[in-house]
Protein backbone atom coordinates (compact mmCIF):
# COMPACT_ATOMS: atom_id res chain seq x y z
CA UNK A 1 0.00 0.00 0.00
CA UNK A 2 2.62 2.78 1.10
CA UNK A 3 5.93 3.40 0.70
CA UNK A 4 8.28 4.03 3.28
CA UNK A 5 11.34 6.21 2.62
CA UNK A 6 14.82 6.30 4.25
CA UNK A 7 18.44 6.69 3.70
CA UNK A 8 21.74 5.34 4.08
CA UNK A 9 24.01 7.41 6.09
CA UNK A 10 26.79 9.28 4.12
CA UNK A 11 30.26 10.02 5.12
CA UNK A 12 29.09 13.35 6.01
CA UNK A 13 25.27 13.03 7.50
CA UNK A 14 24.07 10.46 11.15
CA UNK A 15 21.30 10.47 12.85
CA UNK A 16 22.50 9.60 15.91
CA UNK A 17 19.71 8.90 18.51
CA UNK A 18 16.71 10.98 18.85
CA UNK A 19 14.18 11.21 21.82
CA UNK A 20 12.87 13.81 24.20
CA UNK A 21 11.95 15.74 21.46
CA UNK A 22 14.94 16.25 20.41
CA UNK A 23 17.12 14.58 17.66
CA UNK A 24 21.29 13.80 17.59
CA UNK A 25 22.70 14.52 14.37
CA UNK A 26 26.82 14.38 13.14
CA UNK A 27 26.96 16.89 9.97
CA UNK A 28 30.39 16.27 8.82
CA UNK A 29 32.62 16.63 12.04
CA UNK A 30 30.02 18.24 14.42
CA UNK A 31 27.36 17.00 16.13
CA UNK A 32 24.39 18.99 16.58
CA UNK A 33 21.21 18.68 18.82
CA UNK A 34 17.97 20.62 17.81
CA UNK A 35 14.41 20.30 19.08
CA UNK A 36 12.46 17.52 17.37
CA UNK A 37 8.90 17.51 18.12
CA UNK A 38 7.80 13.72 16.86
CA UNK A 39 10.73 12.23 18.57
CA UNK A 40 8.05 11.60 21.68
CA UNK A 41 10.29 8.13 23.08
CA UNK A 42 13.22 8.12 25.34
CA UNK A 43 16.56 8.44 24.09
CA UNK A 44 19.00 5.53 23.21
CA UNK A 45 21.73 7.24 24.23
CA UNK A 46 22.64 8.38 27.60
CA UNK A 47 22.67 12.32 28.40
CA UNK A 48 26.00 12.35 28.51
CA UNK A 49 26.29 11.42 24.67
CA UNK A 50 24.00 14.14 23.97
CA UNK A 51 26.50 16.20 26.38
CA UNK A 52 28.90 15.53 23.62
CA UNK A 53 26.78 18.32 21.17
CA UNK A 54 29.28 21.09 19.35
CA UNK A 55 25.85 22.71 18.94
CA UNK A 56 22.77 23.25 20.95
CA UNK A 57 19.33 24.76 20.10
CA UNK A 58 17.84 26.58 22.52
CA UNK A 59 14.08 26.94 21.89
CA UNK A 60 13.63 31.04 23.58
CA UNK A 61 10.68 30.72 26.12
CA UNK A 62 7.09 30.89 24.72
CA UNK A 63 8.17 29.83 21.06
CA UNK A 64 7.76 27.29 18.83
CA UNK A 65 9.87 28.28 16.36
CA UNK A 66 12.90 30.78 17.30
CA UNK A 67 15.63 30.11 19.77
CA UNK A 68 19.31 30.24 19.99
CA UNK A 69 22.23 27.67 19.77
CA UNK A 70 24.31 27.16 22.75
CA UNK A 71 28.02 26.56 21.04
CA UNK A 72 31.21 24.53 22.33
CA UNK A 73 34.28 26.61 21.47
CA UNK A 74 35.73 25.29 18.46
CA UNK A 75 31.68 25.08 16.81
CA UNK A 76 31.94 27.83 13.50
CA UNK A 77 28.82 29.11 12.65
CA UNK A 78 29.36 27.45 9.10
CA UNK A 79 30.62 24.70 7.37
CA UNK A 80 30.86 22.58 4.35
CA UNK A 81 29.88 18.88 4.05
CA UNK A 82 30.38 16.08 1.33
CA UNK A 83 27.90 14.35 -0.48
CA UNK A 84 28.28 11.19 -2.25
CA UNK A 85 26.23 8.35 -4.35
CA UNK A 86 27.68 5.07 -6.03
CA UNK A 87 25.02 6.32 -8.45
CA UNK A 88 27.57 9.00 -9.55
CA UNK A 89 25.87 12.28 -7.51
CA UNK A 90 28.31 13.87 -5.88
CA UNK A 91 27.94 17.54 -4.21
CA UNK A 92 28.97 19.88 -1.67
CA UNK A 93 26.86 21.60 0.53
CA UNK A 94 27.47 24.94 2.97
CA UNK A 95 25.62 24.54 6.44
CA UNK A 96 24.77 27.21 8.54
CA UNK A 97 23.09 27.71 12.31
CA UNK A 98 19.91 29.68 11.58
CA UNK A 99 17.66 31.19 14.44
CA UNK A 100 15.16 28.88 13.19
CA UNK A 101 17.05 25.40 14.44
CA UNK A 102 17.57 24.62 10.54
CA UNK A 103 20.94 24.09 9.11
CA UNK A 104 19.98 24.75 5.59
CA UNK A 105 19.51 20.64 4.78
CA UNK A 106 17.07 18.19 4.88
CA UNK A 107 19.18 15.16 4.81
CA UNK A 108 15.97 12.81 4.73
CA UNK A 109 15.32 14.20 1.37
CA UNK A 110 18.39 12.21 -0.28
CA UNK A 111 16.05 9.22 -1.70
CA UNK A 112 14.17 12.10 -3.37
CA UNK A 113 17.42 13.56 -4.85
CA UNK A 114 18.62 10.30 -6.11
CA UNK A 115 14.98 9.99 -7.93
CA UNK A 116 15.52 13.58 -9.31
CA UNK A 117 19.31 12.50 -10.11
CA UNK A 118 18.32 8.77 -12.01
CA UNK A 119 15.06 9.84 -13.88
CA UNK A 120 16.72 13.05 -15.11
CA UNK A 121 19.68 11.13 -16.15
CA UNK A 122 17.75 8.82 -18.12
CA UNK A 123 15.87 11.68 -20.02
CA UNK A 124 19.05 13.63 -20.78
CA UNK A 125 20.49 10.23 -22.22
CA UNK A 126 17.67 9.91 -24.69
CA UNK A 127 17.60 13.35 -25.92
CA UNK A 128 19.52 14.22 -28.85
CA UNK A 129 22.73 16.57 -29.28
CA UNK A 130 22.56 18.89 -26.66
CA UNK A 131 18.89 19.42 -25.51
CA UNK A 132 18.41 19.18 -21.56
CA UNK A 133 15.14 17.73 -19.93
CA UNK A 134 13.86 21.06 -18.41
CA UNK A 135 13.20 20.56 -14.46
CA UNK A 136 11.37 23.51 -12.27
CA UNK A 137 12.02 23.21 -8.14
CA UNK A 138 9.79 25.22 -6.42
CA UNK A 139 9.87 26.36 -3.13
CA UNK A 140 13.66 25.33 -3.50
CA UNK A 141 15.40 26.10 -0.21
CA UNK A 142 19.38 26.07 -0.42
CA UNK A 143 18.83 24.03 -3.45
CA UNK A 144 19.77 20.24 -2.88
CA UNK A 145 17.25 18.64 -5.49
CA UNK A 146 18.13 21.74 -7.73
CA UNK A 147 21.71 20.61 -8.07
CA UNK A 148 20.58 16.88 -8.22
CA UNK A 149 18.89 17.81 -11.25
CA UNK A 150 22.03 19.89 -12.39
CA UNK A 151 24.54 17.69 -12.15
CA UNK A 152 22.37 15.13 -14.08
CA UNK A 153 22.33 17.60 -16.82
CA UNK A 154 19.03 19.31 -16.73
CA UNK A 155 18.33 22.77 -17.67
CA UNK A 156 16.75 23.71 -14.20
CA UNK A 157 15.01 26.85 -12.89
CA UNK A 158 14.96 26.98 -9.02
CA UNK A 159 12.57 29.10 -7.59
CA UNK A 160 12.58 30.56 -4.09
CA UNK A 161 10.81 33.40 -2.00
CA UNK A 162 13.72 34.37 -0.33
CA UNK A 163 16.57 36.17 -2.15
CA UNK A 164 19.40 35.05 0.88
CA UNK A 165 18.50 31.47 0.20
CA UNK A 166 18.80 31.99 -3.49
CA UNK A 167 22.38 32.83 -2.94
CA UNK A 168 22.70 30.10 -0.36
CA UNK A 169 21.73 27.76 -3.03
CA UNK A 170 24.18 29.81 -5.58
CA UNK A 171 26.49 29.05 -2.71
CA UNK A 172 26.06 25.09 -2.90
CA UNK A 173 26.26 25.42 -6.97
CA UNK A 174 29.83 26.67 -7.01
CA UNK A 175 30.96 24.85 -3.80
CA UNK A 176 29.67 21.44 -6.20
CA UNK A 177 31.13 22.96 -9.22
CA UNK A 178 28.11 22.91 -11.03
CA UNK A 179 26.72 25.96 -12.88
CA UNK A 180 23.70 27.62 -15.37
CA UNK A 181 20.88 27.32 -12.86
CA UNK A 182 18.18 29.82 -13.11
CA UNK A 183 17.54 31.60 -9.79
CA UNK A 184 14.10 33.26 -9.35
CA UNK A 185 13.23 34.78 -6.50
CA UNK A 186 9.10 34.70 -7.29
CA UNK A 187 5.80 33.66 -5.07
CA UNK A 188 5.28 29.94 -6.22
CA UNK A 189 1.53 29.85 -7.43
CA UNK A 190 2.22 33.34 -9.13
CA UNK A 191 5.03 32.06 -11.26
CA UNK A 192 2.92 28.08 -11.47
CA UNK A 193 -0.13 30.24 -12.91
CA UNK A 194 1.69 32.12 -15.09
CA UNK A 195 3.83 29.95 -16.26
CA UNK A 196 0.29 27.74 -16.85
CA UNK A 197 -0.69 30.66 -19.12
CA UNK A 198 2.27 31.02 -21.52
CA UNK A 199 1.52 26.92 -22.19
CA UNK A 200 5.52 25.91 -21.02
CA UNK A 201 6.48 22.30 -20.64
CA UNK A 202 8.93 20.64 -17.67
CA UNK A 203 9.98 16.81 -18.19
CA UNK A 204 10.79 17.24 -14.47
CA UNK A 205 8.75 19.20 -11.86
CA UNK A 206 9.36 18.99 -7.78
CA UNK A 207 7.22 20.66 -5.08
CA UNK A 208 8.56 21.03 -1.48
CA UNK A 209 6.35 23.51 0.10
CA UNK A 210 6.08 24.58 3.78
CA UNK A 211 3.22 24.31 5.76
CA UNK A 212 3.08 28.39 5.77
CA UNK A 213 4.85 30.92 3.88
CA UNK A 214 5.05 34.31 2.01
CA UNK A 215 6.21 35.23 -1.07
CA UNK A 216 8.59 38.00 -1.62
CA UNK A 217 5.49 40.83 -1.99
CA UNK A 218 4.19 39.35 0.77
CA UNK A 219 1.78 36.66 -0.64
CA UNK A 220 0.03 34.48 1.50
CA UNK A 221 1.54 30.33 0.93
CA UNK A 222 -1.01 27.81 3.39
CA UNK A 223 -0.53 24.58 2.68
CA UNK A 224 -4.36 23.42 3.49
CA UNK A 225 -5.60 26.18 1.44
CA UNK A 226 -3.45 25.93 -1.80
CA UNK A 227 -2.18 22.54 -2.23
CA UNK A 228 -5.03 21.27 -4.10
CA UNK A 229 -4.91 24.13 -6.48
CA UNK A 230 -1.04 24.19 -7.18
CA UNK A 231 -1.60 20.63 -7.87
CA UNK A 232 -3.84 20.98 -10.70
CA UNK A 233 -1.68 23.95 -12.16
CA UNK A 234 1.40 21.80 -11.97
CA UNK A 235 -0.52 18.63 -13.58
CA UNK A 236 -0.70 21.51 -16.65
CA UNK A 237 2.86 22.22 -16.57
CA UNK A 238 4.16 18.21 -17.43
CA UNK A 239 5.16 17.13 -20.37
CA UNK A 240 2.55 14.82 -21.18
CA UNK A 241 4.90 12.74 -23.14
CA UNK A 242 7.65 12.26 -21.12
CA UNK A 243 7.52 13.62 -16.91
CA UNK A 244 8.59 12.96 -13.45
CA UNK A 245 7.20 14.59 -10.33
CA UNK A 246 8.14 14.79 -6.63
CA UNK A 247 6.06 16.49 -4.29
CA UNK A 248 7.03 16.05 -0.72
CA UNK A 249 5.57 17.64 2.49
CA UNK A 250 6.80 18.16 6.15
CA UNK A 251 3.84 19.66 7.82
CA UNK A 252 3.12 17.67 11.24
CA UNK A 253 0.24 15.77 10.56
CA UNK A 254 0.01 16.06 7.15
CA UNK A 255 -1.42 12.63 6.93
CA UNK A 256 0.19 10.71 3.28
CA UNK A 257 -3.91 9.87 2.63
CA UNK A 258 -4.28 13.44 1.64
CA UNK A 259 -1.37 13.38 -1.10
CA UNK A 260 -3.12 9.76 -2.30
CA UNK A 261 -6.43 11.34 -2.53
CA UNK A 262 -5.30 14.36 -4.25
CA UNK A 263 -2.44 12.85 -6.53
CA UNK A 264 -4.93 10.27 -7.60
CA UNK A 265 -7.35 12.47 -8.79
CA UNK A 266 -5.57 15.20 -10.08
CA UNK A 267 -3.08 12.57 -12.11
CA UNK A 268 -4.89 10.08 -13.53
CA UNK A 269 -2.41 9.07 -16.01
CA UNK A 270 -0.69 5.84 -16.72
CA UNK A 271 2.87 6.14 -14.49
CA UNK A 272 5.87 3.74 -15.32
CA UNK A 273 6.77 4.33 -11.05
CA UNK A 274 4.44 5.73 -8.59
CA UNK A 275 5.52 6.23 -4.82
CA UNK A 276 3.24 7.40 -1.63
CA UNK A 277 3.77 7.76 1.52
CA UNK A 278 6.37 8.54 4.56
CA UNK A 279 9.76 9.58 4.67
CA UNK A 280 11.86 8.94 7.97
CA UNK A 281 15.21 8.36 9.12
CA UNK A 282 16.63 5.78 10.92
CA UNK A 283 18.83 6.72 14.24
CA UNK A 284 21.52 4.09 16.31
CA UNK A 285 18.75 2.84 18.41
CA UNK A 286 17.12 1.23 15.11
CA UNK A 287 13.61 3.94 15.52
CA UNK A 288 12.29 5.79 12.77
CA UNK A 289 11.78 9.28 12.55
CA UNK A 290 9.02 10.09 10.54
CA UNK A 291 10.17 13.30 8.60
CA UNK A 292 7.36 13.86 6.04
CA UNK A 293 5.21 12.34 3.40
CA UNK A 294 5.91 11.92 -0.44
CA UNK A 295 4.13 11.37 -3.81
CA UNK A 296 6.84 10.70 -6.80
CA UNK A 297 5.82 9.34 -9.90
CA UNK A 298 7.99 9.13 -13.37
CA UNK A 299 6.00 8.23 -16.87
C1 LIG B 1 12.07 24.65 4.01
S1 LIG B 1 12.00 24.84 2.43
C2 LIG B 1 11.78 23.46 1.62
C3 LIG B 1 12.96 22.55 1.65
C4 LIG B 1 13.65 22.29 0.37
N1 LIG B 1 12.85 21.93 -0.74
C5 LIG B 1 14.77 21.28 0.52
O1 LIG B 1 14.54 20.08 0.56
O2 LIG B 1 15.89 21.69 0.65
C6 LIG B 1 10.57 25.79 2.07
C7 LIG B 1 11.00 26.96 1.24
O3 LIG B 1 9.82 27.59 0.72
C8 LIG B 1 10.09 28.97 0.55
N2 LIG B 1 8.80 29.64 0.41
C9 LIG B 1 7.90 29.91 1.38
N3 LIG B 1 6.81 30.51 0.84
C10 LIG B 1 7.04 30.62 -0.49
C11 LIG B 1 6.28 31.13 -1.60
N4 LIG B 1 5.08 31.68 -1.40
N5 LIG B 1 6.81 31.05 -2.83
C12 LIG B 1 8.05 30.50 -3.03
N6 LIG B 1 8.83 30.00 -2.02
C13 LIG B 1 8.31 30.05 -0.78
C14 LIG B 1 10.87 29.32 1.80
O4 LIG B 1 11.65 30.47 1.60
C15 LIG B 1 11.74 28.04 2.01
O5 LIG B 1 13.03 28.22 1.44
Amino acid sequence: MYDFLTTSPWPDYELIDSGNFQKLERFGPYLLARPEPQAIWDPHLPPTEWERADAAFVRAPGSTEKGQWRLKPAMPEQWVIGYERPDGLRLKFRLGLSSFKHVGLFPEQDPNWQFIYNQTRKRRAALPGRTQPRVLNLFAYTGAATLAARAAGADVTHLDSVKQVNFWARDNMEASRLDGVRWLVEDAMKYVRREVKRGSKYQGLILDPPAYGRGPNGEKWQLEDELNELLKLSQQLLDPADHFFVVNLYSLGFSALILDNLTTAIFPGPTAVRELGEIYLHDAGQRKLPLGTFCRFAN
